[in-house]
């Protein structure tokens, strides 16, 4: 097989980075973005893990087209049936099962022996190929594992019905030159090998994701498990843009090829950070900001001459436009539509309206919009929830010395208009309280990130942030040229979306007697 099948795990490992929980709005936004990327695998979470992460898994499985859509599960029957419930729906379901073959984890976690682990890891992929004929296992640890064991352990999966193992280095521990060997290793000893697709899952503590994963497909692995961005638990998992990119870049080294959309790439990467709310670093590989910059002197001199004197890859294959075509003020509703069509936005005629609207309100205050300016916005407008709350004016006075404080003005979906003033520690903390004061929906502000989305004194601010209400965690982002409407506009889409849950009966709702 000359292709190299890319399993994305964002949704399920990836959601597993610190502060990137996602509801399931959200998810299903990333899984559909993922089907336009041309992953062949979305592993769209951890069924048995809360109702929450269950009904995500669900409506991927119903709504999402093309790939196979997995869910992953315990060696445990409950874990197994659980998962099978959630994906049954997919047009091409997957279990995805995993236990530690290392004795690490086997003595000082599970308290169980090999011969027992050995004979749970087949009873469960027995259990899951009774539902599903796509079956998945992963020994966890495996690259901390005794080789003769955990070779001894993935013949018996086979025989039970096992069509992909996946090799997980959990810990990140291991070296491409170790795990090349590894994988050899199993399709010189391991019975039945030539059945079954044999996958890398590696982990990014030592810097080493990317790789190892190559080395493994160097030794004949052909599914990588990888996230957007590289997120994941701890350092994060192989980014699934570089090895994508790595395999485009030196085909004359691998001689393979992936199903990947490359020039969705981008705007992928984009999405999963602002809904996440984790930055990409400038310096990162493909996606970061200055992923195509060229700063000296000299390398300008070289790429105005001839791109390919420091360029490997041209910005374009992953989704930077072509054309630096700006709009301005005197723009009309056509070049609009058409700049966005050329985005991959298909807007309704309604959508349009909305968009022109808050780009003749930028365009009147920033000379020119670029693309990413037109991104922010679409990102802003698209993922509107039901406003129960509309804010309708924000007000700050601040600066030093002076004690910050805020007014706004709110409007409520039944029409009420409430104002309120508050202070704060800065303008923005300011507008929080007052907010509060009208809304009156307790919460804990779990993450706040502001950035600036082009260079420029008038450029665009974005702001995302995440707020828990009663145990669960809501997104919000906003953007505008003041960072303090951005941020109260965050604000209110966070709470817009408690609000709509609490109304579909998941909470409880909540407005503020004490208003001005
Ligand atoms: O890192 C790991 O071991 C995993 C398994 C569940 C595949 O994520
Ligand atoms: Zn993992």
């Amino acid at each position: 097989m000359d292709r190299v099948i890319i399993f994305d795990t964002t949704l399920r490992d990836g959601e597993q980075s610190p502060g990137a929980s996602l509801n399931s709005d959200e998810k299903l936004e990333i899984a559909q973005q993922l089907a336009r990327l041309g992953v062949d695998v979305i592993e769209a979470g951890f069924p048995i893990a809360s109702p929450d992460d269950f009904e995500a898994v669900r409506r991927i499985a119903r709504e999402v087209k093309g790939p196979i859509i997995a869910g992953l599960a315990r060696a445990k029957p409950e874990d197994i049936d659980r998962c099978w419930e959630a994906v049954r729906e997919a047009e091409r379901p997957r279990i995805h099962t995993f236990l530690s073959t290392s004795d690490i984890h086997l003595s000082h976690q599970f308290r169980m022996s090999r011969e027992r682990a050995l004979e749970e890891a087949v009873a469960m992929v027995r259990r899951a190929k009774s539902y599903c004929e796509d079956v998945e296992f992963s020994p966890m640890d495996a690259t901390r594992s005794d080789r003769e064991y955990l070779y001894r352990v993935l013949e018996a999966v086979i025989e039970a019905g096992a069509t992909t193992l996946n090799i997980a280095d959990t810990v990140g521990y291991i070296t491409p030159d170790e795990m090349y060997s590894l994988i050899k290793g199993m399709f010189e000893r391991v019975r039945g090998i030539e059945k079954v697709v044999v996958s890398v899952h590696c982990h990014n503590d030592l810097g080493m994701a990317v790789a190892n994963s190559l080395a493994g497909v160097r030794a004949g692995a052909r599914q990588v498990e990888c996230t957007i961005n590289g997120i994941g638990e701890r350092a994060g998992n192989t980014s699934l843009e570089e090895i994508v990119m790595a395999l485009n870049t030196r085909a004359d080294v691998y001689g393979l090829t992936t199903n990947i959309d490359t020039t969705q790439i981008l705007k992928t990467s984009r999405l999963v950070s602002s809904l996440t709310g984790i930055p990409v670093q400038p310096n990162k590989a493909v996606v970061g900001s200055n992923a195509f910059a060229h700063e000296s002197g000299i390398h300008q001199d070289g790429v105005l001459k001839e791109r390919s004197t420091y360029e490997i890859m041209r910005a374009e294959q992953v989704g930077y436009a072509s054309n630096n075509l700006v709009l301005g003020k005197h723009s009309g509703r056509h070049a609009l539509r058409v700049r966005l069509q050329e985005l991959g936005y298909q807007l309704t005629p309604e959508e349009l309206n909305r968009a022109f609207v808050r780009f003749k309100e930028l365009a009147d205050k920033k000379k020119e919009v670029s693309d990413r300016d037109l991104e922010a916005i679409m990102a802003d407008e698209l993922r509107q929830t039901t406003e129960t709350y509309h804010l309708d004016l924000v007000q700050v006075l601040c600066g030093e010395p002076a004690i910050p404080t805020a007014t706004v003005q709110i409007r409520t979906a039944e029409g009420q208009v409430r104002t309120a003033t508050a202070t704060g520690t800065g303008p923005v903390d300011a507008v929080y309280r007052a907010i509060d004061q009208i809304v009156g929906l307790p919460n804990r502000l779990e993450v706040y990130n502001v950035h600036s989305v082009t260079s420029g004194m008038d450029a665009l601010a974005e702001v995302s942030l995440r707020i828990e209400v009663d145990g669960r965690t809501y997104h919000g982002r906003g953007a505008n040229t003041d960072i303090v409407v951005a941020s109260a506009g965050a604000y209110m889409s966070a709470l817009n979306r408690a609000a709509a849950t609490i109304a579909a009966g998941h909470g409880r709702p909540a407005l503020a007697e004490a208003t001005v």
